[in-house]
């Protein structure tokens, strides 16, 4: 036991690597959580109602032991005691009840208004969806949508049931496919600067029959579109029959106004990236604000939230530390006070008033805004990017590792639950 529970752990921070700044780093593939590690072998062995206890009790009493144990054999040095003491708190920090525990941003609608959809409707579409996922034409989308957005467009589109589905951002066409799976019959608009067919010639690619390309040659960015005319030629009359799809990486309140303008009112951003992270300005970072929980930060070196945050970062790659998230004169808005557009090819300083406003007019524009929740805790699908703490509640709660398995979910390569950046659902329209 001593040994595999050692040989589990990652090995003590760096404390040049925790204030590292780097957004991209890789050296933290392998490091599952600890006390995960063990409620994973747990679960696995276990099932029903009991396990959830028992796991709990074997997480306390393994943390309790590995604390103890680390003194002499782990390469802490004895006089390290603060590394230590950073080590324990962030095994308990691991622990999987803590989503959300940082807060998860929003953005306020005009009415309040929900989404219709429940928990139990999405558990269901879960188990519909995973035999689905399995057929899917490109087994290894790197860079492209993992297992829960892959869900959440499907669920979406096929709760919705438009009459036409426009995606700005193909890539090698995993999303169109997704889109066709919900919807068979359904026209497709897709707009992606690169064909997908130009995949086909070195791998897995999906080019869809019922589907109208602007790609390549042919591109047109979806700003530039006379959406007017394009809506006629396709026998569109009511917009609200529309669904849009963006995963182009640009700036979401560029694209918001672009929307609002030719009268769109369901749309999905692929990626929703947290504050200070990320190549675009997202609305999940235009709607982090003071008086939101979770948003307005603090840039104080010893506050309770840099601390937390150093913590975090050793068990999450993508967690943010209080380096990353403020910039020189502690601007923490955006990425560093920074308004990125198109793939971080463009990056515009930003105030913190003008970002204010941005989310004020975001807020005047909205009817519903609704993040997709990760599909299942970390314990369950031994993800280690993105940082729980600012995600909300997973549709499948760590310790049912039951479900888990039954719904087809453990059958599935870890790395497809990787790509997890809070996917969004939002109706707008006009302020009155
Ligand atoms: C396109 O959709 C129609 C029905 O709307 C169907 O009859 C036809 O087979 C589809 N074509 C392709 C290539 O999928
Ligand atoms: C984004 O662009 C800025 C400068 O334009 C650069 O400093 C930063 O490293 C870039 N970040 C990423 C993740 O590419």
């Amino acid at each position: 036991m001593q040994e595999s529970v050692l040989s589990s752990r990652r090995s003590p921070p760096d404390p040049d690597e925790v204030e590292e700044g780097g957004d991209e780093s890789k050296t933290r593939k392998n490091t599952t959580p600890f006390a995960t590690r063990v409620s994973k072998h747990a679960s696995a062995a276990l099932s029903g109602q009991c396990a959830a206890v028992l796991i709990f009790l074997l997480i306390l009493l393994a943390t309790a032991a590995s604390f103890l144990i680390s003194r002499p054999v782990v390469c802490v040095s004895p006089d390290d005691s603060l590394a230590r003491t950073a080590l324990f708190g962030a095994t308990l920090d691991g622990l999987a009840s803590d989503f959300g525990s940082l807060g998860v941003p929003w953005c306020r609608s005009k009415q309040g208004k929900a989404v219709e959809w429940t928990r139990k409707d999405l558990l269901k579409g879960l188990e519909e969806f995973v035999p689905i996922y399995e057929t899917r034409p490109i087994k290894n989308n790197m860079y492209g949508m993992g297992f829960d957005h892959s869900f959440g467009l499907w669920f979406m589109a096929r709760w919705l049931k438009p009459d036409l589905m426009i995606e700005s951002g193909a890539f090698k066409g995993h999303s169109t496919w997704v889109l066709r799976q919900a919807m068979p019959e359904t026209r497709i608009i897709s707009l992606s600067p690169r064909h997908p067919e130009k995949y086909l010639k070195k791998g897995p690619a999906y080019v869809d029959g019922n589907c109208t390309y602007f790609a390549g040659k042919d591109f047109v960015d979806f700003g530039s579109v006379d959406w007017a005319s394009m809506m006629k030629k396709h026998g569109i009359s009511d917009l609200s029959r529309v669904l849009v799809f963006f995963d182009d990486h640009q700036n979401e309140l560029k694209r918001l106004k672009q929307a609002l303008k030719a009268g769109f009112q369901h749309l999905i951003f692929e990626d929703n990236y947290d504050t200070g992270t990320g190549d675009h300005y997202s609305l999940r970072q235009i709607c982090d604000q003071d008086y939101i929980r979770g948003g307005g930060h603090s840039c104080f070196r010893d506050s309770d939230e840099a601390r937390i945050r150093m913590k975090r970062k050793m068990f999450w790659e993508k967690a943010v530390d209080r380096d990353e998230l403020c910039g020189g004169g502690e601007e923490w808005w955006g990425v560093r006070g920074y308004m990125r557009d198109d793939f971080n090819h463009s990056n515009k300083a930003i105030s913190y008033d003008e970002h204010f406003q941005n989310s004020r007019f975001v807020e005047s524009a909205l009817d519903v805004y609704w993040e997709l929740p990760p599909v299942a805790g970390p314990s369950l699908t031994h993800q280690t990017r993105y940082d729980p703490a600012r995600a909300s509640d997973p549709i499948i709660e760590d310790g049912r590792f039951g479900l888990f398995q039954r719904f087809g979910l453990a059958r599935l390569e870890t790395s497809v639950f990787n790509g997890y950046t809070q996917m969004v659902y939002v109706q707008i329209s006009a302020s009155s």
